[in-house]
């Protein structure tokens, strides 16, 4: 049994009971073995060491209001690592494979996830590498398949707790015709150092632009953008952003309760047009974010502050769009979009 304390879990690394790995070699994926030992023995070529052959995945499993265990939507993660995959030039483990991995993982680390009722669930970190030594630049032949978990919480500050961003006209993310729609892990490599100086200058997220033009919204480092204006939920379609299967959801719910959905450029300008702007994903589920910051660059002192709804809560139309996704996630509500896989 665990002692961790469910309400204050934060968004870390936990050690849990297992990790399974599966090794793909001549052509097949090795049958799944459970490890306790969360630590690796690799090959110090391998590609994922050097060229960053490496993409992964994040979802959750909640522990319902009814006991029961409910996972979000994998089948749509087990087809964007493929794609990801296919990207890097390595094979994938098809659907089946990753959802049963999925379902193992959680059976076998049950005493870690949280409770209902501590808003918090278990986070699954799918997770592809390249693992057969190799030194030219190449996609690698042979890959580790591994599926990981954690307990978490709310991934900054408390669950709809307001953060605030700042726009680093001086980074990006991703580059034009790049990665930037891939979950690989190289994407996030680029983005710690100004992550970092922006996080020191005491903002808790940076908001890239297009990197073509910058003069467009495209994502948070770790999240999509939203921002609601009257009675729509607009957010910018990009092909340098991650397809984000929280926002794709949201767009489904928020169609659901009569709101109208605009996935269009948005324009930086048009922030200060915005009632309310949020991130969402997996991690940050809806964070409400209370200002944005653009600045010419992160070291400058000029800025253009944009403020939204309140710096201490979440404004009402994300507020209701969080509640109807928490509520399916932890079978409050039913699910009508057939978004459920259960956990038996
Ligand atoms: N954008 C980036 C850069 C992310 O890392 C994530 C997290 O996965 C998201 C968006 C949200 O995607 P999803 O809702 O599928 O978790
Ligand atoms: C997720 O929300 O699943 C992410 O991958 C975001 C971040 C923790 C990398």
């Amino acid at each position: 049994m665990t002692n961790l304390n469910w309400n204050n879990l934060g968004f870390s690394y936990r050690k849990t009971n297992t990790i399974l790995c599966s090794w793909f070699k001549d052509g097949q994926w090795s049958p799944v073995e459970s490890r306790k030992d969360d630590n690796l023995t690799i090959n110090a070529f391998a590609g994922s060491l050097h060229y960053s052959v490496e993409c992964f995945e994040g979802l959750k499993a909640f522990r319902g209001k009814d006991g029961k265990i409910r996972l979000f939507r994998p089948e749509e993660n087990a087809l964007r690592i493929q794609r990801s995959a296919d990207f890097l030039g390595i094979p994938a483990p098809d659907t089946e494979l990753f959802i049963s991995m999925c379902k193992q993982i959680v059976r076998e680390n049950e005493d870690f996830l949280p409770p209902y009722g501590s808003h918090a669930s278990m986070y699954l970190r799918p997770t592809l590498i390249g693992f057969n030594p190799q030194l030219g630049v190449k996609s690698s032949t042979e890959c580790l398949f591994m599926m990981l978990c954690s307990p978490v919480g709310a991934y900054t500050g408390g669950a709809l707790e307001p953060c605030n961003a700042v726009i680093a006209r001086d980074y990006d993310r991703a580059a034009p015709f790049g990665s930037g729609s891939y979950k690989v892990g190289a994407n996030y490599a680029v983005s710690l150092y100004s992550y970092n100086k922006a996080h020191a200058l005491g903002y808790q997220a940076v908001l890239y632009l297009d990197p073509l033009t910058h003069t467009k919204i495209d994502e948070f480092g770790s999240s999509n953008f939203f921002g609601i204006k009257g009675n729509s939920y607009i957010t910018p379609k990009s092909d340098s952003i991650l397809p984000s299967i929280t926002n794709k959801s949201l767009i489904e719910v928020a169609k659901s309760i009569g709101m109208t959905v605009e996935r269009r450029d948005v324009e930086v300008s048009e922030l200060a047009t915005f009632e309310e702007v949020g991130e969402c994903g997996t991690a940050v589920v809806i964070t409400p974010v209370s200002f944005i910051d653009d600045k010419p660059s992160l070291e400058s002192d000029e800025k253009t502050r944009y403020t939204f709804y309140s710096d201490k809560e979440c404004g009402p139309k994300s507020l209701k769009l969080y509640n109807i996704i928490t509520g399916i996630q932890y079978g409050e509500i039913e699910d009508t979009f057939g978004w459920t896989e259960f956990v038996d």
